[in-house]
């Protein structure tokens, strides 16, 4: 990896071993992109890439140069008003009004490694050897305004992530009223665009559709990343698949408002833009004053989406995630919520924690309900001490007693929220996000708290770390149950209003970096409403995250085969439910269940008191299946192999691959049973072609041995006869039917290896 400047052309070439990031000074003093893409030859002048064409006389030029238009110029930070008629990355209001700037290079910086974000998330380097980053300085003359322009090249892998920092070095105020994250100008727009869609309990399903002239976004302007839309897309060429073709993912890490923005031009130029919604958002700058935008992170490869995934998997495994749980086996939990609800006391909690040690569950976890005047959904939100009609004994006194199990015990918050019914509430009205004057709109019947006041994060904080250091806690489930509405805080000025989202979001990450370093062994799990919020900001703090509020196993697979695309598996909170399931009222088997939730952190949320002995057997063998190989599945390379958002949907497969390839498991899932079925066969990935394997499919071991390349290319037979008949001893495949395959390589069989 290297970051070459040439003096001569004014020319920047960043690269690693799979890519390029090329750009220059432009003859006005801006930044030029020239190009991004697969890795090329360094050579000190790229101009040629730069191109000047002539434009009609309805292109406004610099300087009556006829051949330079900023509209027709692929640039790093575009301005919009002169010359440039696009979206831009940038927009300043100045006090007489003007929203003009025009940045010209000042100078640059290359430094080893890669700085931390100041109050916010990002990737990080823990050898300077693993990333290098450049910084662009670039001055407004009239405001002046320092523009910094981050870019940090990671040595592994296709990876460039990207940040801004706004500096006011003038003598007057100024608002920030876009400030992107990341802009990037493509010379054509022959892609397909993926999106990561939905709604509640059915987050991050795939849309794509071909990139077109016009305006194509993504966002979020309900205060949280949402539900919705998540803060990643990806561009694809329309050949590209999981195992090749040219790929793209654009990632935001960040967890309030965002823009996700791909605008084509009638010149079929496309320009990327990702940040913070510049809507409902400015920021007052005065003199001396800087802005740090979150950061962007850019995956580029020629290998498919498949690798892109992976890479992201990596670094956000590895360089997002922090501290003790990062690289660590997560524990198999049971959560009481689709279990009791808010109908439990202390006996029956230990009733249900009893039978979950007996099977094996590691972690027991008590959710929303056991605090201050909390009965249901309606009061106690604020109050963080426990309701002692329901515990007796206090949380401390409950934690003592799932711990005399063996068991380690965790605590649901919302930390975010307060009823009207709340001590909380009583005492501080004027808390919560609300417009004076206005109606403040209730969700779920909760408040939302002013995080953007340090006095009110103070307070929470006080709370929670009174209870995390009493109690013997080992996991924090941290929700957030409602969007943002009547956003306004009564703490800042009128000229400030615009800042509330972003101050809000910067609380949110002050109280998770208070808590996960005070308290570094804890295991943070964050939630909302299920997914609302899962996104690469809070992995930063909380390693893993409820994925969905809908625990069916089959609406899981959509889900968390669209959430693969960016997250790590050791990221992705799924568990096995009761049946009728409490979301869709579907009865799924209990394996196919179990084989699904393998795929992420893996528990239960049920009582498993109520299940038959043979189903109790069962999840016993579910769980003693998982502690062998939930390090392969969390932490292995994650290969999709059949996907629920393609033809009829109805197989999908995912397969996790260890680091030697010597080991893998594969889940193969099918919701409908069909009577003589055609053939299907199901080409794996990313084994080791010359290893030959051993298979056993839901724990019989099939006859024969397998080569990688067998597998990956003739494929594995998991064509099913359903007509009516079984062989004898055999069961018949039913509706929502599941295997899993496990493969290992023989000891010596490697080709060659004798
Ligand atoms: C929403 C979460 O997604 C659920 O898992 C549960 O914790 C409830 N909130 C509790 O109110």
């Amino acid at each position: 990896m290297s970051i070459l400047f040439s003096e001569k052309t004014k020319t920047f070439h960043l690269y690693n071993q799979k890519i390029s990031y090329i750009m220059t000074v432009l003859p006005n003093g801006h930044m030029g992109q020239l190009y991004f893409g697969k890795r090329i030859h360094h050579k000190e002048d790229f101009s040629c890439l730069l191109e000047r064409q002539r434009r009609p006389m309805t292109a406004c030029v610099f300087d009556d140069d006829s051949s330079f238009s900023l509209e027709h110029t692929r640039q790093e930070y575009g301005v919009y008003g002169t010359t440039d008629f696009r979206h831009p990355a940038v927009e300043i209001l100045q006090e007489d009004g003007s929203r003009l700037s025009d940045f010209v290079y000042a100078g640059h910086e290359v430094t080893a490694g890669k700085p931390k974000l100041p109050g916010l998330p990002a990737t990080y380097t823990e050898a300077q050897k693993e990333a290098e980053t450049l910084v662009v300085r670039l001055k407004d003359a009239q405001t002046q305004m320092a523009l910094e322009l981050f870019y940090t090249i990671f040595a592994e892998g296709g990876i460039l992530t990207r940040s801004v920092r706004f500096t006011n070095e003038g003598k007057k105020n100024v608002q920030l009223t876009r400030a992107m994250s990341l802009c990037l100008d493509l010379p054509d727009c022959g892609y397909e665009w993926m999106q990561f869609s939905g709604a509640w309990a059915r987050e991050r399903h795939l849309k794509v559709r071909k990139l077109e002239q016009g305006i194509q976004a993504v966002d979020s302007i309900r205060g949280n990343s949402s539900h919705d839309h998540n803060p990643f897309i990806v561009l694809k060429r329309p050949t590209a698949d999981e195992e090749q073709g040219e790929v793209m993912g654009f990632g935001l890490i960040y967890s309030g408002n965002f823009l996700a923005q791909a605008q084509v031009d009638t010149y079929d130029m496309t320009r990327v833009l990702l940040g913070i919604h510049p809507f409902h958002f400015s920021w007052k700058l005065e003199p001396g004053e800087s802005f740090q935008t979150p950061e962007a992170v850019v995956v580029y490869t020629r290998e498919g989406l498949g690798d892109m995934s992976r890479t992201f998997h990596r670094l956000y495994q590895r360089r997002l995630a922090r501290g003790y749980w990062r690289d660590r086996e997560r524990p198999i939990l049971n959560n009481n919520w689709e279990a009791t609800y808010f109908d439990f006391t202390e006996e029956r909690l230990v009733e249900i924690a009893e039978k979950a040690k007996d099977c094996g569950v590691e972690l027991f976890v008590l959710d929303d309900g056991w605090f201050g005047a909390r009965r249901n959904d309606h009061a106690g939100l604020g109050d963080w001490y426990a309701n002692r009609e329901l515990l007796p004994h206090g949380i401390k006194g409950l934690a003592e007693k799932i711990e005399a199990l063996g068991m380690k015990f965790g605590l649901w918050f919302e930390p975010e929220m307060v009823n009207g019914d709340s001590d909380l509430y009583r005492s501080h009205p004027d808390w919560i996000l609300e417009t004076p004057g206005r109606h403040a709109s209730l969700g779920r019947h909760q408040y939302v708290l002013d995080f953007s006041r340090p006095e009110v994060v103070d307070h929470i904080h006080e709370q929670m770390s009174k209870i995390l250091s009493e109690a013997k806690i080992s996991y924090v489930k941290w929700d957030m149950n409602r969007s943002i509405t009547e956003c306004y805080s009564r703490a800042l000025p009128a000229d400030r209003q615009g800042e509330v989202f972003h101050r809000y979001i910067l609380g949110v990450y002050d109280l998770y970096e208070r808590l996960t370093s005070e308290f570094p062994h804890v295991l943070f799990e964050s939630c909302a409403s299920g997914g609302g919020r899962f996104d690469p900001g809070l992995l930063y703090y909380a390693p893993q995250g409820w994925a969905s509020d809908d625990s069916d196993a089959v609406e899981r697979l959509k889900i968390q085969h669209g959430t693969s695309f960016c997250y790590p598996v050791s990221s992705i909170g799924s568990h096995v439910s009761v049946v009728p399931n409490h979301q869709v009222f579907r009865e799924t088997p209990l394996h196919t269940r179990a084989n699904v939730a393998y795929f992420g952190t893996f528990g239960y949320e049920l009582d498993l008191n109520k299940l038959t002995k043979e189903e109790q057997e069962e999840v016993k063998e579910q769980i003693r299946f998982m502690k062998q190989y939930r390090k392969l599945l969390q932490f292995g390379s994650f290969y999709r192999l059949s996907s629920p958002f393609e033809g009829d949907g109805n197989v999908t497969a995912w397969m996790a691959v260890s680091e030697d390839k010597r080991e893998a498991v594969l889940g193969w899932y099918r919701i409908l049973s069909h009577a003589n079925p055609p053939l299907a066969r199901l080409r794996l990935s990313g084994l080791d072609e010359r290893l030959c394997y051993r298979i056993t499919e839901n724990g019989r071991e099939r006859t024969g041995v397998y080569y990688g390349d067998e597998l990956m290319n003739a494929g594995l037979i998991t064509t099913e006869g359903v007509s009516g008949e079984t062989a004898p001893g055999e069961k018949g495949g039913c509706d929502f039917d599941s295997r899993i395959f496990v493969l290992k390589a023989e000891r010596s069989c490697l080709e060659g290896e004798e």
